[in-house]
């Protein structure tokens, strides 16, 4: 698929090597289905984590087009007869508009990439404008030096008065995985 597709060797890591994937599955999958009914990743990659989550729509959202087909052909093969409606888009953040409202919002991964900046601002205008009420954000900080920012999702947090909540222990990499949580009012 590497060869075929062209595209970096990270991808074709199998998500059992990334228990950070693993701990996002189950959380989702254990959550009451309709907490779960639609569910988005940004930089979704190959989709390890949006395939194996039982949602009745998800969306795929990838920059990269060449992942992006590679990761409709996986989840194709991985859903056959399975009714979940699946969207791939091309998606590139903070220039892409989302337009969908959804009950979880993925972005781990690559998010230490992104200045704090663009990253707060963008993330409350999904909390506000396409997180169902009861839903969540779920995103990454990561410690290690080859990460460009350490997020702490200050201002985020201050914006919207969401709390945060670390999913799970630290992982490789002084990877944290948090969830914000969006109140049902
Ligand atoms: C390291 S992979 C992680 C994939 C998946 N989130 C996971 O954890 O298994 C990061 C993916 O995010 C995509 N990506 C990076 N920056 C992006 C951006 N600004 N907008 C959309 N996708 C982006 C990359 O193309 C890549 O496929």
């Amino acid at each position: 698929m590497k060869l075929v597709y062209g595209f970096d060797g990270w991808h074709v890591s199998k998500p059992f090597q990334r228990p950070y994937v693993r701990a996002i599955i189950q959380y989702i999958n254990e959550l009451p289905p309709k907490r779960r009914t639609r569910v988005c990743e940004i930089g979704a990659g190959l989709g390890d984590i949006l395939r194996n989550v039982e949602a009745s729509e998800k969306f795929f959202l990838e920059y990269d087009e060449r992942v992006l087909k590679a990761c409709k052909l996986l989840a194709k093969i991985h859903n056959k007869g399975r009714t979940d409606k699946n969207v791939f888009l091309k998606f590139c953040f903070p220039t892409s508009s989302l337009t969908e409202q959804c009950n979880i919002i993925v972005m781990v991964n690559w998010i230490h990439a992104i200045d704090p900046d663009t990253l707060n601002d963008n993330l409350i205008k999904y909390y506000n404008e396409h997180l169902c009420p009861g839903g969540y954000i779920i995103v990454d900080s990561v410690e290690a030096e080859f990460a460009n920012y350490h997020h702490d999702f200050k201002k985020f947090q201050e914006v919207t008065g969401s709390k945060k909540r670390q999913l799970g222990e630290d992982f490789v990499f002084g990877r944290r995985i948090w969830l914000f949580e969006k109140s049902i009012n």
